[in-house]
């Protein structure tokens, strides 16, 4: 199959092609998903949790995406391949454009950040328009953990809620393509992914998005050592394999049978 660029998700928006996106963090489980149509993978700072072992992404380094980014790179070809900026890479536009490029020169075709705050906005801004492509993140942003106070949902209340439909439409301005909404309400996704100027891919967001995303331990099963989250579901059960449980994820997905009513907050 040919490979997925960026124009392809705006496309498979257009046709009302669901986008299934998973994380992987080595070039094994990369070359399952891929090889099972994940349209997207995922090298998230989530790798700090799951992968190194910490209760927060925060302790994640440009070094360490990269060095998962090569690995990843190196199972692919069909999906595109987004890579996290991780804590603080993005705290100035020069930082952002330091540690999109050395990511994009691992073998990433898009960078992901967390929030729209002025600088994430001035970062998104730069960087687009230096010829990187960015998703954006809003939500629950793992990296806002110390002032959440936790892994909360977010854009409960109706002021969090306008917050939220605001910045959904100022990152898009700012030059984002893309648009993961975390841990937020099935309403007010479905809402802003009708107003969204790009696709948008939900976790715990609701089955209205235009696409979905889970981490790859979280649909394989594994005990994380945290609280389950009521978005995950254990593909693996079903599956039979790691292949049969990301096929049965990307079919879920594109038909819309994932996420389900028990998956989503209100
Ligand atoms: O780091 C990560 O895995 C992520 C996804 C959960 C969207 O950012
Ligand atoms: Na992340």
């Amino acid at each position: 199959a040919k490979p997925m660029t960026v124009p392809d998700l705006a496309q498979a928006r257009r046709a009302g092609r669901r986008l299934a996106m998973l994380t992987a963090y080595d070039a094994g489980f990369a070359r399952v998903l891929d090889a099972a149509g994940v349209d997207i993978v995922l090298v998230g700072d989530s790798l700090g949790m799951v992968v190194q072992g910490h209760a927060s992404t925060l302790p994640v380094s440009v070094d360490d995406i990269a060095y998962h980014v090569r690995a990843v790179a190196g199972g692919l070809h069909r999906a595109l391949l987004v890579a996290d900026l991780p804590f603080q890479a993005d705290a100035t536009p020069e930082r952002a454009l330091d540690a999109a490029t050395r990511l994009l020169q691992a073998g990433a075709g898009m960078v992901k950040l967390e929030g729209a705050g002025p600088h994430k906005l001035a970062a998104i801004r730069f960087l687009s328009a230096r010829e990187i492509p960015v998703s954006a993140h809003l939500g629950l942003t793992p990296q806002s953990v110390l002032r959440f106070g936790g892994y909360k949902v977010q854009g409960r209340e109706a002021d969090a809620a306008d917050r939220l439909r605001v910045d959904a439409l100022a990152v898009a301005e700012a030059g984002a393509s893309l648009l993961v909404l975390e841990c937020v309400p099935s309403a007010l996704a479905a809402e802003i992914t009708r107003v969204s100027p790009v696709p948008t891919i939900g976790i715990g967001a609701g089955p209205d998005c235009d696409g979905q995303v889970l981490v790859l331990h979280d649909m394989l099963g594994l005990d994380s050592g945290h609280r389950r989250p009521k978005f995950v579901k254990d593909f693996l059960a079903g599956g039979g394999s790691v292949a049969g449980a990301a096929r049965a994820y990307v079919e879920a997905v594109r038909e819309g049978r994932f996420p389900g009513p028990e998956h989503a907050y209100d």
